[in-house]
């Protein structure tokens, strides 16, 4: 079976660089054999995790997520940076998925021994580098494997000027690469995936 991958930027403004990017991101892993579906979190609006909402039941979004990440492989991320570190709305969306899934298993299960590539983009020079450092580790805590390969591309501005369109072919190589590496790392981390191949 082809490795299955969900895709999102982490951010809503109709102009966003990382709405841009991610696309770029997603070609990389579609020409290196995944199925990916890319999402828009604004399809996926939550609150801000609250645990009275919780106790009247998973908000309906929470659980499309949940059935999106239990249907998937792994994830690919563009991520904007925050003061130094991921989006509320990234944390937000990971935390609600990590909730329990009603069965009695845990949300985190859905995220373990998954593979995660993560590029960022910013206006800034560093292009977002502090925020994978740190969606990178939160990642990891949650069971998933995130590729090493990762890409923050600066001066967004003037290198994303379109959705996909990232005008800097050694930056676009590398998100490419990103994607390569996420389906490489499953074939050979999951099972299913590296028997279907052998
Ligand atoms: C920012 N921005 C920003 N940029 C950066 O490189 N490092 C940072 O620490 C921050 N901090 C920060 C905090 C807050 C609250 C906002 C709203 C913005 C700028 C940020 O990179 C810029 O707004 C991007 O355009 C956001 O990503 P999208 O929406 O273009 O994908």
């Amino acid at each position: 079976a082809a490795p299955r991958l969900l895709a999102f930027a982490g951010s809503l403004r109709s102009g966003s660089y990382n709405r841009r990017l991610i696309p770029v991101l997603v070609e990389g892993a579609r020409a290196a054999g995944a199925q990916v579906t890319h999402i828009e979190l604004r399809d996926y609006s939550l609150p801000i995790y609250d645990g009275d909402i919780e106790a009247e039941g998973l908000p309906d979004n929470a659980r499309r997520l949940q059935a999106l990440m239990a249907e998937h492989d792994g994830l690919l991320i563009s991520t904007p940076e925050y003061n130094g570190s991921m989006p509320a709305l990234v944390k937000n969306t990971l935390d609600w998925i990590s909730r329990p899934l009603g069965d009695g298993r845990s949300g985190t299960s859905l995220f373990t021994d998954k593979v995660a590539g993560i590029v960022s983009a910013s206006p800034g020079p560093l292009g977002g580098m502090r925020s994978l450092l740190v969606l990178r580790d939160a990642l990891a805590k949650l069971g998933l494997i995130v590729v090493p390969q990762q890409v923050a591309v600066g001066q967004a501005g003037e290198k994303l000027l379109d959705y996909g369109q990232l005008g800097d072919e050694r930056a676009r190589e590398a998100v490419h690469r990103v994607g390569a590496a996420v389906v490489r790392h499953l074939h050979v981390y999951n099972p299913s995936i590296a028997g279907a191949r052998a």
